[in-house]
């Protein structure tokens, strides 16, 4: 029926597209990638193999691996002018507005990526995406800092390549500790992708006018960058930085149960999970795991974090609400740990979720049914009427 709406503020009850990729269920926070379960895929598989799983439907054998590599490794680097682009940018600029800017520049450099009816263009695309969001990210933190660039090397995994790139210094050898680089492949596949999120729909809602796909993963991490978002997992470690010590913990508790304060506890609440955050055990037992490697297990944001946690489930206000902590609560004392700053959190959830935004996408893009995104609106404004002359007003 024409002009007849639903009103639903923030999509609470809307599906927006029928997916085969991720599925929640938020009451038994249960989360599945393709079917398979989020703790057996963080603790048996690998973030690329994920990848290939996300992207298309099913694990690879041993050949289509190697094959899914080495088309990713042959995209690590950048078109070498884009080091231009970068220099553009101011050198204290957040590392997340420099990327927004030189992933949706892609498409200057790409044209051969970029004709989305056909699929040879699109496949290439979301290798490209894969391969060169790591670089982009550690350039922009490279760039940041003041230091010289460091390239990909292809001769490491995903996960220690994107440490070299970061930590690595051209005056000294670097070397890439294992199990860090196992802890940092973990983050990024508990953040591969999350189903209908606000980034995700971002993408899949530029994907249906047939933007290029860069214009969409550009528009994706400008979504994601937004504290009650991707940006939480920097806001969360601002947080407990600032509480500082447990004692002042019911302070903030307070703060947060107060309607008239618009503070939130960072990194806990979820709009579909309504017992538990997968993701935020598995990350609890890699930062547990990650500071014991360090040596750092006592760290006191660590310990703020649990305390925190610990107090805000025994409470009647986050027990009604069903607020748990998500997987923001614990990323950044892990990433922290490992010599990242706090503006580098975001970016690495972006790296991270391009897989899943460019699955969804090419989902969205192969869809026969597929329609531009258009939501109506319920119109509050004023009624018709007559322009008059400045002179009158
Ligand atoms: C991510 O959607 C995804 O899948 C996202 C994500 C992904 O992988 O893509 O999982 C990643 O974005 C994780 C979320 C990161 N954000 C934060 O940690 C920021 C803090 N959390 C919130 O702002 C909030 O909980 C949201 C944004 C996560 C969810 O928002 P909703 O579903 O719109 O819920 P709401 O804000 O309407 O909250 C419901 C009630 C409110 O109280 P009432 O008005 O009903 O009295 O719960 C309260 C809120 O005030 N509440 C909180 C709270 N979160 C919600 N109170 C205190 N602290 C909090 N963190």
């Amino acid at each position: 029926q024409a002009d007849v709406f639903t009103y639903d503020p923030g999509f609470t009850s809307t599906a927006s597209c029928e997916s085969a990729i991720t599925y929640i269920d938020g009451n038994k926070g249960e989360l599945l990638y393709r079917g398979y379960p989020i703790e057996q895929l963080a603790q048996k598989s690998h973030y690329l193999e994920t990848c290939y799983l996300l992207l298309y439907g099913e694990l690879p054998n041993k050949a289509q691996m190697e094959d899914f590599e080495y088309r990713v490794t042959r995209h690590t680097m950048l078109h070498e002018q884009i080091n231009n682009f970068f220099r553009g940018f101011r050198r204290d600029a957040h590392p997340m507005a420099t990327m927004v800017g030189v992933v949706g520049g892609l498409s200057a450099f790409y044209h051969d990526s970029l004709d989305i009816t056909d699929p040879w263009q699109r496949e290439v695309a979301a290798i490209r995406m894969i391969a060169k969001l790591p670089t982009i990210a550690a350039m922009a933190y490279k760039y940041s800092i003041g230091q010289p660039i460091v390239y990909p090397r292809n001769d490491l995994d995903y996960a220690s390549n994107f440490l070299h790139m970061c930590f690595a210094v051209p005056a000294e050898p670097y070397h890439v500790e294992p199990a860090l680089a196992k802890a940092m492949d973990r983050i990024m596949m508990l953040h591969a992708d999350h189903e209908q999120n606000a980034s995700t729909s971002t993408v899949r809602l530029a994907g249906s006018s047939g933007a290029n796909p860069f214009a969409c993963i550009a528009a994706g991490i400008a979504c994601l960058w937004g504290p009650a978002h991707g940006g939480a997992n920097q806001a969360c470690l601002e947080m407990l930085r600032e509480i500082g010590t447990v004692d002042r913990i019911p302070e903030f508790i307070a703060r947060a149960k107060d309607k008239n304060d618009p503070f939130k506890l960072m990194g806990f609440g979820h709009r579909v999970y309504k017992n538990f955050d997968p993701r935020a055990k598995v990350m609890k037992e890699s930062a547990d795991e990650v500071l014991g490697l360090l040596g750092v297990e006592n760290n006191p944001l660590l310990q703020v974090a649990k305390e925190l946690e610990k107090i805000a489930l025994e409470d009647e206000y986050f027990i009604e609400k069903k607020l748990y902590p998500n997987v923001d609560f614990y990323s950044g004392i892990i990433l922290e740990a490992m010599g990242f700053p706090t503006a580098m959190f975001t970016p690495i959830f972006a790296l991270s979720r391009t897989i899943g935004w460019i699955s969804q996408w090419k989902e969205m893009i192969e869809d026969p049914t597929g329609k531009i995104g258009r939501p109506r609106q319920l119109y509050t404004g004023a009624t018709a009427r007559d322009y008059t002359d400045v002179a009158t007003r």
